[in-house]
């Protein structure tokens, strides 16, 4: 059959948002992981969709591991934006780190999609995903296309949604 297409997705945003369960929840069912941990470092997953065969850079959200995301900026095709809506409080350091990538020589000027996860929809205090595109401010992205889900990355909601808008972006 034909070969099929290979992209680099970078997946980012704070610690605690859902990165790692997001990614988990995307693989083929027997090579899921049981147990989720926080991040060290990066991990590398592959999956494949109908058309396409990801290569996915998980990568921590702990402020101590945050400099190493700009390493895989050039070799990125999409990214993968998690944000963890019940966690107002953090809502402006997600932004900051944001806006710190958005800004990066590496990524302007790029025309490459910025998927947002606004992850644990199921939490009572979540914020809409209208509200999380508000509260990052979303719509001053002019440059690139970007799309925000609503997500229960436990349960696995949302996230197909997420990843065809991503596929439509790429093929
Ligand atoms: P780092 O690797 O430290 O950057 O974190 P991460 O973004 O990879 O988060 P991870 O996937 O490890 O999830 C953190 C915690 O949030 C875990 O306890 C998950 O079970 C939980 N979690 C992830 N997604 C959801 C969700 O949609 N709803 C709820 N309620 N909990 C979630
Ligand atoms: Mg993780």
């Amino acid at each position: 059959g034909l070969k099929k297409k290979e992209v680099n997705i970078l997946c980012l945003g704070l610690d605690n948002s859902g990165k790692t369960t997001i990614i988990n929840q995307l693989k083929p069912s027997n090579t899921q992981a049981q147990e989720i941990v926080p991040t060290i470092g990066f991990n590398i997953e592959k999956f494949k969709s109908s058309s396409l065969s990801f290569t996915v850079f998980d990568m921590s959200g702990q402020s101590r591991y945050r400099s190493l995301w700009e390493h895989y900026y050039k070799e990125s095709h999409a990214i993968i934006f998690v944000i963890d809506s019940s966690d107002k409080l953090r809502m402006v350091v997600a932004k900051e780190e944001l806006d710190t990538l958005l800004n990066h020589e590496d990524i302007q000027d790029r025309k490459m999609p910025v998927l947002f996860f606004a992850n644990k929809m199921d939490l009572r205090d979540a914020l809409s995903s209208v509200k999380v595109s508000q509260k990052l401010c979303l719509e001053n992205i002019k440059d690139k296309p970007w799309h925000i889900c609503a997500s229960n990355a436990i349960k696995g909601e949302g996230l197909q949604e997420g990843l065809d808008w991503l596929q439509d972006q790429i093929a």
